[in-house]
């Protein structure tokens, strides 16, 4: 058997399976190919007439199985994840990296920026893949990366090393910004837990092997995102920008917040900068001295 043979027929048997997908691909085809080459330990380029022994076969038999019959993503068997064509190790401490603003990363935060970028914070920094990709992206920058577990946190330590980036990274235990001291940045990134209560509940099976810890974000989807918006005008330099991911969350904060001048590049991702918020401005004091939920509450009316 050949190894283009070996993936169109663990492309079928996935189809004939009805898995979800998500977690670095969107199709039978896809994630065949990524499990047979990488399984294998092979590049993404590897020749498809290339012979593939019977104990490699085994192996990809022996892999397949645990996806299709228990549904474990891909990533988590191979203990690697892709994003934005870099690697980065996984295992069950840290949600599969997909975040959309890796693609932000890439060149198209550019427009919204208004001056240099030399400090960066990723809040909620999980496996660590943004903060490595932001360091890529501004290497002039230095980034602090944090996260409330201690468990995501090692590793994201374990992918800086890998990239050689601890002399510009910087690990931070932290719940949201409370040990960040009054450090201000010039750009915070954030991906935070953000699925709604209804949308756990019907969390298909592969999406249940992630931490709950990095997805539940309350009634809404908006308990991080609230406390985020709260808190982060007196974390931002002059000109700082909020990047933060919502996924599908877009119309309920929209309706939590309808006077908040926020810029949406994507559906999923909106950029917010409290200094062209000629309102906003003018209580960023008021918002950064506030903790609790009844602040948060007032301050969303208000806004
Ligand atoms: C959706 S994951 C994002 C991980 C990574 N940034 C990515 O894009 O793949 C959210 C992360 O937020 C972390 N988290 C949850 N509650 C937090 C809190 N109160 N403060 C800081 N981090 C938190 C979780 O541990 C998890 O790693």
């Amino acid at each position: 058997m050949t190894l283009g043979e070996l993936v169109a027929q663990t492309a079928r048997r996935f189809a004939a399976a009805g898995l979800r997908y998500g977690h670095g691909t969107d199709n039978p085809y896809d994630e065949a190919s990524w499990l047979v080459l990488r399984g294998l330990g092979l590049p993404f380029g590897a020749d498809p007439k290339r012979e593939v022994s019977k104990s490699e076969q085994r192996r990809i038999a022996a892999l397949a199985e645990k996806r299709m019959r228990r549904r474990v993503p891909t990533a988590y068997l191979l203990h690697e994840a892709w994003l934005d064509g870099l690697a980065f190790f996984v295992d069950r401490r840290v949600i599969v990296p997909r975040s959309h603003l890796a693609g932000l990363l890439r060149g198209r935060m550019r427009p919204w920026l208004r001056g240099p970028v030399r400090r960066i914070l990723d809040l909620c920094t999980g496996s660590g893949c943004l903060a490595i990709l932001a360091a890529r992206a501004f290497p002039q920058a230095r980034v602090d990366a944090s996260d409330v577990s201690r468990a995501a946190l090692a590793v994201a330590r374990r992918n800086v090393a890998q990239y050689r980036l601890g002399h510009r990274i910087r690990l931070i235990r932290s719940d949201l910004f409370a040990r960040l001291g009054r450090q201000r940045y010039d750009l915070v990134l954030t991906n935070p837990p953000y699925v709604s209560a209804a949308a756990m509940r019907a969390l298909p099976p592969e999406y249940r092997y992630e931490p709950g810890v990095s997805l539940a974000g309350g009634r809404e989807g908006l308990d991080f995102v609230s406390r985020i918006l709260a808190a982060a005008p007196a974390h931002l330099s002059e000109c700082g920008l909020l990047a933060c991911e919502v996924g599908s969350g877009r119309h309920a904060l929209e309706r939590a917040y309808p006077r908040l001048p926020l810029v949406w590049p994507r559906d999923e991702v909106f950029i917010y900068e409290p200094a062209r918020t000629p309102a906003a401005a003018g209580k960023s004091a008021t918002r950064s001295r506030g903790g609790g939920q009844a602040a948060s509450r007032a301050r969303r009316a208000a806004w």
